[in-house]
């Protein structure tokens, strides 16, 4: 007879189906108007296609060089130093990956040893801590001061251990839409070098930031250069999520053994998206419309939307916006989003499960990355909830 091995215990048990998912399945289920799951609801480039397809019919069709198309490596290396005045060796420190999620494991699984602690700050994106614990790290929380998303320096110190490894930051910020000030990276900088700490910096929002407020990049720091892995995402900024795009810049230490994991796991990225990619950074203002665009969204929908129930701070970067809902309800966020969801269509996301202590603030994000006239509609059915 044969028999089947039992499956082991789970390596990720408190790992479920994304709420992203659940909400996006629900959304689609009762014909709502999904501002849930952080995608772009609008075409992108045209010229960008065109050229995707240019590569394809002239034969770009086989694997990549497993870092990434070396040309792509070299307009990416030429942007950071025009922004940041970063020298990078593109051969060495630059590798292109299956978006910024692949490039985020990765960076973790090259650096992290079973019992590293790893600092993250909540709310956080959720590919952060699977990613730690499945290498045997351990997490160490520190959560950020609502309504600002100020970092709590004192619980920052407090979270130290003479077993931390790396500190992972996100700017712009997922889900908060907060965007570090040049102090603040500045401090953080400077607090990873006395603690001689690894920092993952994930800016795949680099290019969504409002009212003048800029981004600034870890990249500009240079006296952390040697132990700082930047995170960015094609798909972000050139609203095609769908490519799952993007690239690690880091190091040629850590960037050796990001590879030897990138070799063996992903090998190489889609290589026409690449040609094309390194044709279209070519025009450096293809960024200058970005933010606008944006912003014109992140407005649009916060004029439409009057509810007194929903109070706001305004979002000041990615395409994120927080409402927090002020009525009065048993139930919890998840179940109030399900049941706008049903009874209101409109998905929104519930905040708490970016919290590991699923803490319940009463906040929802709301995504703006949509059609006007889908923005103009979703504020219409927010204005119905009580
Ligand atoms: C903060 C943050 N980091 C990384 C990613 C992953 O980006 P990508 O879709 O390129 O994998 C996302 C996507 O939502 C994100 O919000």
């Amino acid at each position: 007879m044969h028999l089947i091995p039992e499956f082991p215990a789970s390596k990720l048990p408190h790992v479920g189906t994304t709420i992203f998912s659940v909400m996006s399945q629900l959304a689609q289920e009762e014909g709502a108007i999904n501002l849930g799951q952080g995608f772009p609801g609008f075409p992108i480039d045209e010229h960008l296609i065109s050229l995707v397809n240019k590569a394809m019919s002239a034969g770009y069709n086989q694997y990549a060089p497993m870092p990434g198309w070396p040309a792509l490596r070299e307009a990416i290396a030429l942007k950071m130093k025009r922004l940041w005045d970063m020298d990078i060796n593109p051969n060495a420190e630059i590798t292109i990956t299956a978006g910024g999620s692949q490039a985020i494991f990765t960076a973790i699984g090259a650096l992290i040893q079973p019992g590293d602690e790893v600092i993250l700050f909540a709310p956080a994106y959720d590919c952060y801590a699977p990613a730690i614990e499945l290498n045997g790290g351990v997490v160490k929380w520190v959560e950020l001061e609502y309504p600002h998303w100020n970092i709590p320096w004192d619980k920052l110190e407090s979270a130290y251990s003479s077993k931390t490894k790396l500190v992972m930051i996100n700017t712009p910020h997922n889900p908060t839409g907060k965007v570090w000030s040049a102090d603040e990276m500045s401090k953080m900088a400077n607090w990873i070098l006395e603690k001689q700490l690894f920092l993952i910096s994930d800016e795949v929002y680099e290019h969504i930031t409002f009212d003048d407020r800029p981004h600034t990049s870890m990249a500009l720091f240079k006296e952390i250069r040697q132990q700082t892995m930047l995170v960015y995402s094609f798909g972000k900024t050139f609203h095609a999520t769908g490519w799952k795009m993007g690239y690690a810049i880091g190091p040629e230490n850590w960037m050796r053994e990001f590879r030897k994991q990138h070799q063996f796991n992903v090998f190489t990225c889609h290589t026409p998206t690449q040609v094309a990619f390194a044709e279209y950074m070519k025009d450096t203002t293809i960024y200058d419309a970005i933010s606008p665009m944006y912003q014109a969204k992140r407005n649009l929908i916060m004029s439409a939307l009057q509810n007194p129930v929903f109070e706001a701070v305004l979002t000041e970067g990615t395409y994120f916006q927080l409402l927090k809902w002020k009525g009065v309800s048993e139930l919890s966020d998840v179940e109030l989003a399900k049941k706008w969801t049903i009874e209101n269509k409109i998905t929104l996301i519930p905040i708490s499960v970016f919290f590991p202590s699923q803490i319940d603030m009463r906040l929802f994000r709301l995504c703006f990355a949509k059609e006007d006239n889908d923005l103009i509609e979703a504020a219409a059915r927010l204005n119905q909830i009580q």
